[in-house]
């Protein structure tokens, strides 16, 4: 009796534990949380319903919105990041409103919350997720103390533009590269398991965003569905495998359909095929964008097309809270809909534990901040983030031989500027610049002449810098883009460096001294005519908080650059959009020559027959995946464990790689893969497996990496996804553009 007693007792404590610790992977599969949501609905008027599906943006004064809170008419609100007044929204909500539902907070914390990591670009060069993921939990830990929720991150739009601003809030080009790091971010932000550091994931923007055509922010897309299906869904679909709870649809129409009335990727897509359960909310007005767009009438007109598409909550447009009672007593939207669309939003709220913890705890929040291990793996990231683009030996500077130091360049000391974009709740006062780092770490040595006041300026005569330069032993010039020039809407048609800063790397280098150049930017700018004038590139993006110390300690040596291009730089802007994924051609570039590189020949009619520009060759300036370090690797033994693997079979790669330099370094080891023949013609190559491996001086190891045959399946002819049998080739390489294929077949 006794026994059996202990027993039902250990399994309620089991019983418990499981409903209260719920998998941040299973949004919507706690049977008693679709009870509690069920038995709420039941108790709701419609007009609360709709209120649920309502968010507005707060930041003033709280009384505009109490009675709003009191009668259940705001579901969730963006933009508070005082903790007083949101557990003051809270507590309307909870204490005064007639059902008690709490709000779910929202906030843009992209990359970080106040301290802040390098900007999602530069996250991605780090091929780190763990990185990246530990990065994203922290964000969380210091915004949910602050009563923050909810995130508008990560952006999982592909970008191969870099004319397009928001090329820098996400990762880049690849499909591969893009998922994973969905994943780690996902994985970070909401926590193992969801507890009240969890915040929400919201990946956006769906779909397609990042295709706008010429680069220009908010134009349409044209993108295929194939293209669609191969390309720019993947990193959703692994994001919403990995447990995110949320999604927000894009701004753009794709093929004339808006996002936001879009049922096609909605609905089918997303709830049927993958069967998210989770929040989809617009992006800010775009719903209310529709009507501009030419795809409703009016609010009202787009409300309806908004909610039958699938969209459960509406970010500052109001059409549902305006609307939709009467779209619903007109019969023209059934309350069904509206009901599962409160579903969905209340399924997040108790599974945050909304309902059981609604408010912060104050105290908590001030000693999170800015605590000394977020500011650590800031300093890492920004570490691992950091491409070394050029190096003729100048750098790591040898202390021993140099006594100045030239500090220049708009970038050294701006604090704000280093940050990024959206970074609004990093704060100046605890950003550390490179100019204070370099002072630091070489006392007594750094002499500082800004150059440029800000990149912008424009300036003719540099005299006072280069006189100082030659007067140093070398020149560490911070140059690039200040955070305002990349970001929302902030496409720009010319990717030189901006104002006079090429002109300050030409002054700089006719005093005869080493120039390293560090470029701080949102996106790979086009610097080909500022390498002549360069002994080495770091190319950082915005780094963020730690920016500082992370640049001065690879710069001095103390840490090894292991960052790769996340996207390919081009050598000019006209070549965009240019990836090195791209289709294959019937006419591939065979290293013809340019128009440069020919006489003028008098009559002549034709220059070359494949694809090519005339003027800049088919290749960029760095491909995709590269980046030096100070030591250098090789790969040889390049082995698969098979010549033919059957459809559902493992390719399992072994190779040996040298660490053939002086001192330790960290190499991410990339595999790519071609199929060689398809039902539609197939990318040249693509990224299935990276890893970063850590080498000492001399040493050799050899390296096992798996690829399973299922990564290889693609949508074909026939529309649908599987593994074409034939044969492929396989890279493992530093870089896109390097190594040598082994070839292996599927059965
Ligand atoms: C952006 C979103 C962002 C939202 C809320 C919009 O303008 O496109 O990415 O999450 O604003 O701030």
């Amino acid at each position: 009796m006794k026994y059996t007693r202990t027993l039902i007792f250990a399994l309620l404590v089991i019983l418990v534990a499981a409903c209260t610790e719920r998998k941040a992977t299973t949004v919507g599969s706690d049977p008693e949380v679709e009870k509690r949501i069920g038995e709420l609905i039941s108790r709701m008027t419609l007009s609360e319903k709709i209120g649920q599906m309502n968010q507005v943006s707060a930041g003033g004064d709280i009384s505009n919105y109490a009675d709003a809170l009191r009668r259940g008419q705001i579901g969730s609100i963006l933009n508070e990041v005082d903790p007083v007044k949101i557990n003051e929204f809270q507590r309307i909500c909870v204490e005064e409103s007639r059902l008690g539902i709490p709000l779910l907070v929202a906030r843009d914390v992209i990359h970080g919350f106040h301290t802040i990591f390098p900007i999602p670009l530069g996250l991605a060069a780090t091929f780190d997720p763990e990185l990246v993921s530990e990065g994203a939990r922290i964000a969380s830990l210091e915004a949910t103390a602050q009563g923050i929720r909810w995130t508008f991150s990560p952006m999982l739009d592909i970008a191969r533009d870099p004319r397009w601003g928001r090329i820098a809030e996400g990762s880049g080009e690849d499909t591969w590269l893009d998922a994973r790091m969905a994943e780690a971010m996902v994985r970070g932000y909401q926590g193992e398991t969801l507890d009240t550091t969890s915040m929400a994931a919201c990946i956006k923007h769906f779909v397609g965003y990042g295709a706008a055509e010429g680069g220009r922010d908010y134009n349409s897309t044209f993108l295929t569905e194939r293209q669609l299906r191969n390309v720019y869904l993947p990193p959703f679909e692994a994001a919403v495998k990995a447990g995110a709870m949320t999604l927000m649809t894009s701004f753009n129409d794709n093929d004339g359909v808006p996002s936001t009335g879009n049922t096609f990727i909605l609905k089918d897509i997303l709830r049927g095929e993958w069967g998210f359960d989770g929040l989809v909310v617009t992006d800010w007005n775009s719903m209310g964008e529709m009507i501009p767009h030419g795809f409703g009438t009016d609010r009202k007109d787009v409300a309806e097309k908004a909610v039958k598409a699938g969209v459960d909550m509406d970010m500052m447009t109001f059409g549902f809270i305006s609307h939709l009672e009467e779209l619903v007593a007109a019969g023209s939207v059934k309350e069904s809909v509206i009901d599962e669309a409160v579903r969905n939003i209340l399924r997040i709220k108790f599974l945050l534990g909304l309902f059981e913890h609604p408010y912060v705890d104050v105290e908590r929040g001030e000693a999170v901040q800015y605590a000394e291990a977020h500011l650590e793996a800031a300093r890492r990231s920004a570490e691992e983030s950091a491409i070394l683009l050029r190096n003729d030996g100048i750098l790591p500077l040898d202390p021993g031989r140099i006594r100045t130091i030239l500090v220049t360049g708009p970038m050294a000391d701006a604090p704000h500027d280093q940050l990024g974009t959206w970074s609004f709740d990093g704060q100046k006062a605890h950003t550390v610049t490179p100019l204070q780092a370099l002072r630091e770490r070489f006392p007594g040595k750094v002499v500082y002449v800004p150059g440029l006041a800000y990149s912008r300026e424009k300036r003719e005569r540099f005299d006072d810098v280069v006189a100082t330069a030659r007067r140093a032993d070398v020149v560490l010039a911070f140059l690039g883009e200040e955070a305002i020039l990349s970001g929302e809407a902030h496409s720009l048609a010319d990717l030189n460096l901006i104002g006079s800063q090429s002109a300050l790397l030409a002054a700089l280098r006719s005093a005869g001294k080493p120039v390293v150049a560090t470029v701080m930017a949102g996106r790979p700018l086009t610097i080909e005519r500022d390498l002549p004038n360069c002994n080495a590139v770091l190319y950082s993006f915005h780094p963020g908080t730690m920016g500082g110390p992370a640049l001065a300690n690879l710069i001095s040596g103390d840490v090894n650059p292991s960052g790769k291009c996340p996207v390919t730089f081009l050598r000019t802007v006209g070549q965009a959009p240019m990836y090195y994924s791209h289709n294959m051609t019937g006419r591939p570039y065979n290293g013809e020559k340019l128009l440069s590189e020919i006489e003028a020949e008098a009559g002549q009619t034709s220059l070359g027959n494949t694809s090519y520009y005339l003027d800049y060759g088919a290749c960029p300036l760095f491909p995709f995946g590269y980046g030096l370090s100070y030591t250098t690797f090789s790969y040889s033994d390049i082995r698969l464990d098979s010549q033919s693997y059957p459809v559902d079979g493992t390719v399992n790669i072994s190779f040996k790689l040298s660490n053939t330099g002086d001192r330790e370094g960290t190499e991410v080891v990339q595999v790519y893969v071609r199929d060689v023949v398809g039902s539609v013609t197939r990318p040249v190559k693509e990224l299935k497996a990276f890893e970063r491996v850590t080498l000492k001086a001399g040493e050799s190891r050899t390296l096992q990496l798996k690829v399973a045959v299922a990564e290889l399946a693609f949508w074909g002819l026939d529309g649908v996804k599987k593994v074409e049998p034939g044969d492929f080739q396989l890279w493992v390489a530093g870089d896109s553009a390097s190594g040598e294929p082994v070839a292996f077949k599927v059965k």
